[in-house]
């Protein structure tokens, strides 16, 4: 079984996303999302973003992110906490006017304590930060309220009313498509190292990893793209790891490559010292966020796909 066998050859865990609804409503997905030695790790889907945990200023709810919070404690599995300060899922309190940088300042350092207070000391880590970078050709930052407000200020701001608000949490930075060492990248690194030289703590970087299929970098260019965020001092891990098939039903052909592209992410993770764990975004096609992708290791029916296999043979 997949985290089994991740712990055996070094990883912390192998992990999945739950998503909140269908722990709730399904029994045979809730089944294999309680399972510890597949998935020994697990991130809530949506429940402790900001539009479910504070959707009003100041009122805080935590039913939604109880769930897989709830589950998690329960099985004796790892917990990832996501997310804190994003652009996305973001009320419109929040998004939708212009603030003085003390008024936002309070707003996100009262966020922060309060949902991190909350699952004080359950959570493994915390996506601080999520998605700060845009995906155009120069990977500028992303012109969130965040960064009209504050430029890059917001992000020790963050990191330290987290590391206030649960010392013992990894402190992530989390985003998508820096796997091909593009500008993106580049300035993923540039923000490790601006958190650092503002005197705030940083403990990991989060490669969300939402993958095409035939579109992964190697194994070998994927370990070295981990070495270098490593060599800045911070621990690494993928943190949403799905591979979508451009059209689906796929060929015999195409779920053989899906298989090899997981293999090559997974093993990338195992050649690298500093790469503790890997989640994938959803463990089966039935219920993926990306619709008509295939893009996990269980079909529609529950049962394992080739991806699977090729995942348990690298591990
Ligand atoms: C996605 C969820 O899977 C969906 O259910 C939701 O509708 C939108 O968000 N990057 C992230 C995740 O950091 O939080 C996103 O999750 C996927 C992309």
């Amino acid at each position: 079984q997949l985290n089994d066998l991740a712990v055996a050859a070094g990883l912390k865990y192998f992990g999945t996303a739950g998503q909140e609804g269908t722990i709730t409503s399904d029994t045979r997905y809730r089944n294999i999302i309680n399972n510890k030695h597949e998935f020994g790790q697990l991130t809530p889907e949506n429940g402790m973003k900001w539009d479910a945990t504070e959707g009003r200023p100041g009122a805080f709810t935590f039913q939604s992110g109880d769930i897989v919070a709830g589950v998690a404690k329960t099985n004796g599995q790892l917990l990832r906490c996501h997310t804190l300060v994003w652009y996305s899922q973001l009320p419109s309190w929040v998004s939708g006017q212009s603030w003085t940088r003390p008024a936002l300042q309070s707003v996100i350092e009262s966020h922060i304590s309060n949902v991190m207070g909350h699952y004080k000391g359950q959570c493994y880590a915390w996506d601080v930060v999520n998605e700060a970078i845009s995906d155009d050709p120069n990977g500028n930052y992303r012109d969130s309220v965040f960064f009209k407000t504050f430029n890059t200020d917001y992000f020790p701001i963050a990191f330290k009313a987290a590391k206030a608000a649960d010392p013992n949490a990894k402190l992530y930075y989390n985003d998508y498509n820096l796997e091909y060492n593009g500008a993106k990248t580049k300035r993923a690194l540039e923000l490790v190292k601006l958190i650092k030289a503002a005197g705030a703590p940083i403990d990991g970087v989060g490669f969300q990893a939402h993958m095409q299929v035939g579109g992964t970098p190697s194994r070998a260019a994927m370990a070295n793209l981990l070495k270098s965020f490593t060599a800045l001092g911070v621990e690494v891990a993928y943190t949403e790891l799905d591979i979508a098939h451009k059209s689906v039903p796929a060929s015999p052909s195409a779920l053989a490559q899906q298989g090899n592209d997981y293999a090559n992410m997974v093993g990338s993770c195992l050649d690298v010292p500093g790469c503790v764990g890997v989640t994938i975004w959803g463990y089966v096609d039935k219920y993926n966020w990306i619709k008509n992708g295939d893009a996990a290791l269980y079909d529609s029916n529950f049962n394992k796909k080739a991806a699977w296999t090729s995942v348990s043979s690298v591990l």
